[in-house]
C-alpha cells in the first residue's frame, strides 16, 4: 500500500481532526502518500483532494469539526457514483481508502470494498449507534456540552421552580439523551427505544415537585417520537390545569461543534492510527472501533446494518436515580 486517501464523512464529530492528523503522519511513518478528499464521497466523485504532509495537518488536533469538510452525497448512493469514485483514485494511483464517519458512511465504505478497493473505516459519530465501537469519536465531548447546559438550566429551573426540556441530538439512538439524562441528573429521560406520553411525564414532573424537588427536567432526545417540539406543544396546550409550563431547550448542532475533549482526542488519534496500520499491513474490509478499550477492526459484514442497541438497564437506573 503506497498511496492512501482519507476521507470525513456524514455528521461531523469533534475529534476527526485528531483522526486525520494520526492518519497521516502514521501513513508517511510507513512510506506512502496520503490525499485527503474534500466533503466526504463528494470529493472522491469530483475528484477533489489534496497531497497532505505532515505540516498540513499541525495545529488541529485541538479544532472540532474537520479540515477535510464532510458531506451528506446522495449520489455516491448509486453504482454510477461509485463507480466514478473508484475511476478517480485509480487514475491518481491511490489503492487505499480510509473513512472515518458513522452508520451510512461505513454502508458506504463497505459498498466501495466490495468493487474491490481496500477500505477500512474509523468508528465516529456522536450519536454512538455503530456496531463494533463501544464508544466512537465525538460522543464523550458531545455529551460534555450537553451536560453544560442542563447544569446551567437547572440552576434556572430551580430559581424559578420551572420545568424544562433539553432535546440533544441523536436520529436514530437515544444513546446521548440517556447519559444526559444520568450525569446530569434528569427526572426523566425520553428516547426513541423507550417513548413516554406527555401525560406521563406531566405525572413524573407533578410527583417531582410533590416530593420536593425545586427543579423538573426532562432530557429528550431528537429521534424520539414525542420529541422536544412535541412536548412543547403538549405543555402549552394544557398549562391551565397542569399548572406551570415546560420551557424546553433545543441543544441541536451546538452539541457537535465544540472543542475535543482529551477522551476524543484520544480515542481519535489510537482508532486512526490503528486503522492506518491496519490498510499498510494489507488487511482491509474492516471497521475499527474501540472495543472492550483497545481498537479492534471488525469485518464490515459484521457491523453494516446493524444498530448498536441501548443497554436497557442504563434506562432503568435513571429512573431509580431520579427519586
Ligand atoms: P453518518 O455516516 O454520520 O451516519 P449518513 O447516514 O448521512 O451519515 O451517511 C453519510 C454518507 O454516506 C451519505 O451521504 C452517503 O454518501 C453515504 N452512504 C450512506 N448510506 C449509504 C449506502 N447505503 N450506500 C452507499 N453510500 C451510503
Ligand atoms: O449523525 C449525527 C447527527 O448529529 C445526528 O444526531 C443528527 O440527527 C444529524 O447528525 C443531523 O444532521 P445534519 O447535520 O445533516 O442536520
Amino acid at each position: 500500500m503506497k498511496r492512501i486517501a482519507v476521507l470525513t464523512s456524514g455528521g461531523d464529530a469533534p475529534g476527526m481532526n485528531a483522526a486525520i492528523r494520526a492518519v497521516v503522519r502514521t501513513g508517511l511513518d510507513y512510506g506512502c502518500t496520503i490525499f485527503g478528499v474534500h466533503d466526504g464521497y463528494r470529493g472522491l466523485i469530483d475528484d477533489d483532494m489534496q497531497e497532505l504532509g505532515a505540516r498540513d495537518v499541525g495545529g488541529i488536533i485541538q479544532q472540532g469539526g474537520t479540515m477535510l469538510g464532510s458531506a451528506r452525497c446522495p449520489q455516491f448512493k448509486t453504482e454510477e457514483g461509485r463507480r466514478q469514485a473508484l475511476a478517480n483514485l485509480g487514475k491518481r494511483g491511490i489503492d487505499g481508502l480510509i473513512v472515518i464517519g458513522g452508520n451510512g458512511s461505513q454502508t458506504g465504505a463497505y459498498e466501495l470494498n466490495k468493487l474491490g478497493l481496500p477500505v477500512v473505516g474509523v468508528a465516529s459519530t456522536i450519536d454512538n449507534d455503530l456496531a463494533g465501537s463501544d464508544i466512537t469519536i465525538g460522543v464523550d465531548t458531545a455529551l460534555n456540552i450537553a451536560l453544560e447546559a442542563i447544569d446551567r438550566l437547572k440552576v434556572t429551573a430551580s430559581s424559578h421552580r420551572r420545568a424544562f426540556a433539553v432535546e440533544v441530538m441523536g436520529r436514530d439512538s437515544g444513546y446521548l439523551a440517556l447519559m444526559a439524562g444520568i450525569a446530569g441528573g434528569a427526572e426523566a429521560v425520553v428516547i426513541p427505544e423507550a417513548e413516554i406520553a406527555p401525560e406521563r411525564l406531566e405525572t413524573i414532573l407533578n410527583e417531582a415537585y410533590d416530593r420536593g424537588k425545586k427543579h423538573g427536567l426532562i432530557v429528550v432526545a431528537e429521534g424520539a417520537k414525542n420529541n422536544g417540539e412535541k412536548l412543547k406543544e403538549y405543555f402549552h396546550a394544557h398549562k391551565d390545569r397542569i399548572g406551570f409550563e415546560l420551557r424546553v431547550t433545543i441543544l441541536g448542532h451546538v452539541q457537535r461543534g465544540g472543542t475535543p475533549g482529551a477522551f476524543d482526542r484520544l480515542l481519535a488519534t489510537r482508532l486512526a492510527a490503528k486503522a492506518t496500520r491496519t490498510l499498510c499491513e494489507g488487511q482491509s474490509g474492516v471497521l475499527i472501533g474501540w472495543l472492550k478499550g483497545v481498537a479492534t477492526p471488525t469485518p464490515y459484514p459484521e457491523i453494516v446494518g446493524k444498530h448498536k442497541p441501548l443497554d436497557m438497564d442504563l434506562f432503568q437506573l435513571a429512573d431509580v436515580l431520579a427519586q
